[in-house]
C-alpha cells in the first residue's frame, strides 16, 4: 500500500525537473530540456497521441503535451502510482508499430544493453513516431545503478536505426562548467543547514552566472555538454 502523499510528492518532483528553480544545482540543464522539448513537441503533428513514457516514474514532460495527449503510459522498473507497466525498457510488453512518441529521459544511463532499449523503442514506435530523449554526458554518478554517460558520437551509434536525430547539448561546455560546478560543491555539503544555506548562496549565484554566459552565446563547444537531449524519428 503507497502513502497516501505519494502522487502529492511525485507532482512535486515532476514540477521541479520541468520548472527547476535557481535553487537547484540542475537548473541549466533541467530549463533547456524543457525550452528543447517544447519547441519539438510542437514539430509533432497530430493530435490524440499515444505516447510511451520509458522509465516513467515522474513523468515530467507530460504537461507539455497539453491537449493533444490521448493515451498516456508509463513504464519503469519501479511501482509508483504513475507508472502502469513494470517493465524494463530492454524488453516492452507492447506490439510493434504501437506509439506517436516515446519519451525516455535519463532512463538510457541505466539500462545494462542501450542498443537493446533502442531497438525494442523503434519496434513500439509507430513509422514517422517519435523519439524524445535525454541522456547524460559529463556528469557525476548519480546513482549507483546508472551505467553509462553518453557522448554525441554514442547517441548516433545508439540510435543509428532511426530515419533522422537531432542531438542537442542542454548546454554548452561553458554552462556545464557552473552545472559540473555546483552539483559538486552541493553534494559535498554534508550537513542539511549548510546544504540549505549553499542552495540559497552559492547555488542560485553559479545558476545565474551560467545562465547568463549561456545567453550571451559565448561558446558553442560542447565537449564538456553535460546532457544532450535528442529527437529521433522512426
Ligand atoms: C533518473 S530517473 C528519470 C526519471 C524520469 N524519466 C525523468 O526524466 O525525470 C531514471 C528512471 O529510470 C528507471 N529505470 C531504471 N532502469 C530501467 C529499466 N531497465 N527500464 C525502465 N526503467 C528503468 C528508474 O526506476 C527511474 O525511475
Amino acid at each position: 500500500m503507497k502513502g497516501p502523499g505519494q502522487l502529492d510528492d511525485l507532482s512535486k518532483i515532476e514540477h521541479q525537473r520541468l520548472y527547476p528553480r535557481l535553487t537547484d544545482p540542475n537548473f541549466l540543464v533541467l530549463r533547456s530540456r524543457r525550452i528543447i522539448f517544447q519547441s519539438w513537441i510542437k514539430t509533432i503533428s497530430g493530435n490524440n497521441l499515444t505516447i510511451l513514457d520509458v522509465g516513467g516514474r515522474y513523468q515530467p514532460y507530460r504537461p507539455l503535451f497539453g491537449n493533444r495527449l490521448g493515451r498516456y503510459i508509463a513504464c519503469d522498473l519501479t511501482q509508483t502510482e504513475l507508472v502502469d507497466v513494470i517493465a524494463s525498457g530492454e524488453s516492452l510488453p507492447f506490439g510493434s508499430n504501437t506509439f506517436d512518441v516515446i519519451i525516455a529521459t535519463q532512463v538510457f544511463d541505466y539500462f545494462p544493453h542501450p542498443r537493446k532499449a533502442a531497438e525494442e523503442i523503434y519496434d513500439a514506435l509507430k513509422p514517422g513516431g517519435v523519439l524524445l530523449m535525454s541522456v547524460a554526458s559529463v556528469a557525476p554518478r548519480f546513482a549507483d545503478q546508472e551505467l553509462w554517460r553518453f557522448t554525441r558520437g554514442g547517441i548516433r551509434a545508439t540510435l543509428s536505426q532511426f530515419r533522422t536525430l537531432e542531438v542537442v547539448p542542454e548546454s554548452s561546455s561553458l554552462g556545464g562548467f557552473f552545472r559540473t560546478t555546483n552539483i559538486w560543491l552541493h553534494s559535498f555539503t554534508r550537513y542539511s543547514f549548510l546544504r540549505k544555506l549553499y542552495e540559497v548562496t552559492v547555488c542560485p549565484f553559479l545558476n545565474s552566472a551560467g545562465w547568463a554566459l549561456e545567453k550571451a552565446g559565448l561558446s558553442r563547444d560542447d565537449q564538456f555538454a553535460p546532457n544532450y537531449s535528442v529527437f529521433a524519428v522512426k
